[in-house]
């Protein structure tokens, strides 16, 4: 499936010395973030709390509906601590936008074309998931564990990646936006295969 390219790509500048500027700011505003505020903290000031729905979990194999992509939903999916390790049939092409899905496991999932629009991922586990057709735009993926996820023909744009394990993961046809991009390349973790499918160039 492939989306419209982002429209911040259209207006950008390789290599402007302002942009680089740019992302030595980002980057050092991320690390000063970092060690000053713990981030489980601050994300659990803006989250809601737990939901207490006996079956929350389960509802990840109904999901939601399309109406709910764009992160508008009276109540979200709480998929928050929620086990789905090895879950290779009941994930696929849902629609889990907007979901809320911190610290829960997915590891070996098979989550090929499920839709996470906007979904909260921060701290997940998604080692070797297959991404493969998803979209997974405004993900925050922040402390996700996605070593060895394979994000073949899916969409990135919009989806942020701090301190996310990334090793040997593999991006192949992603849609991703120019800015997005190159945030990701300063991700060390990434392999040079993967840098260079990426088309990273620092
Ligand atoms: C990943 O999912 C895609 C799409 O469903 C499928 O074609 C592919 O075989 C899967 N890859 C693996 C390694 O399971
Ligand atoms: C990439 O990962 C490193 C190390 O985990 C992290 O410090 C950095 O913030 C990440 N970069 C981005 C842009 O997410």
């Amino acid at each position: 499936m492939k989306l419209g390219i982002e429209k911040e790509s259209t207006n950008s500048h390789p290599n402007s010395p302002l942009k680089q500027l740019k992302n030595v700011a980002c980057s050092l505003l991320a690390v000063w973030a970092v060690t000053t505020v713990s981030p489980a903290l601050a994300a659990n000031q803006r989250l809601p709390p737990l939901s207490t729905e006996p079956n929350r979990c389960e509802r990840a194999f109904v999901g939601n509906t399309i109406g709910q992509a764009n992160g508008v939903y009276d109540k979200p999916l709480d998929l928050r601590f929620c086990d789905f390790t090895n879950e290779k049939s009941n994930l696929k092409g849902k629609s889990l936008a907007a979901a809320l899905m911190s610290d829960a496991k997915f590891d070996g999932a098979d989550m090929s074309e499920v839709i996470m629009s906007k979904a909260y991922a921060v701290g997940a586990s998604f080692k070797g998931v297959n991404f493969s057709n998803a979209v997974l735009d405004r993900v925050n993926f922040g402390n996700a564990n996605m070593q060895g996820a394979v994000f073949r023909n899916s969409v990135l744009s919009g989806s942020t990646f701090v301190d996310t394990q990334l090793d040997n993961a593999v991006f192949d046809d992603t849609i991703i936006g120019y800015i997005d991009l190159q945030k990701l390349c300063t991700n060390k973790t990434i392999t040079e295969e993967g840098r260079d499918v990426l088309g990273c160039r620092f």
